[in-house]
């Protein structure tokens, strides 16, 4: 339930809870018979698909998307920043490297919400250099408006083609409203009062 005042900031809720769950649930289906016709669990060589989320938004995306697949999934995290300054201005780096060893096996990484694409086609090309057996990508969100980079995704949550910043449901805003369990619109004015 939702209180009928929304949080200071708040300007349009776009998906509800219960969307974003049926949703969720939806891609989790997709994604496991996908996985299921392309790699038997009877190989001897068969390890489970590596579902790698981006931090921070997508860790609660991941946690209910791994819990409605039912075949063996194993969850690691990066995180990635740009360099501000400096020799390389805007590029991306690690800040937090996955853990698991990805030669050779399916990796789908997961995000919250896809802008300029840059993040994706930088995990894409890492990934590859490891040897990974093969790589998709699962979206919640796909903003197109700013897209810089062409990225095909394998799933996608909602399509979004507005310009506004989004959060909730762990997409932020300097560090606020990951924890709304629906997905919403901020106000310009809430962006503008804080810079
Ligand atoms: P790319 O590289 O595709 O990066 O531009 C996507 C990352 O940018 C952040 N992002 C947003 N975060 N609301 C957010 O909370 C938004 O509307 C938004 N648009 C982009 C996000 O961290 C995502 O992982
Ligand atoms: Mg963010």
């Amino acid at each position: 339930m939702y209180s009928k005042t929304l949080p200071a900031g708040i300007d349009k809720i776009l998906w509800s809870e219960t969307k974003i769950q049926r949703r969720v649930c939806e891609l989790a289906a997709e994604i496991e018979q996908d996985y299921l016709k392309s790699i038997s669990n009877k190989h001897p060589r068969y390890q489970p698909i590596v579902a790698i989320g981006i931090l921070k938004g997508a860790f609660i995306f991941l946690a209910d998307l791994i819990r409605a697949i039912s075949v063996p999934v194993e969850p690691d995290f990066v995180r990635v920043s740009s360099y501000s300054m400096g020799v390389n201005p805007g590029q991306l780096h690690f800040v937090h490297d996955a853990k698991t060893s990805l030669k050779e096996r399916h990796v789908l990484i997961v995000e919250d919400i896809v802008d300029t694409g840059l993040t994706l086609s930088f995990l894409a090309n890492e990934f590859k250099k490891r040897g990974a057996a093969s790589i998709k990508f699962c979206a919640l969100i796909d903003k197109t408006c700013r897209r810089e980079k062409e990225v095909q995704l394998d799933y996608v949550g909602f399509h979004y083609s507005g310009d506004a910043f989004l959060v909730g449901y762990g997409l932020d805003y300097e560090e606020m409203y990951r924890n709304l369990i629906y997905i919403a619109t901020l106000s310009p004015s809430a962006i503008q009062s804080s810079s």
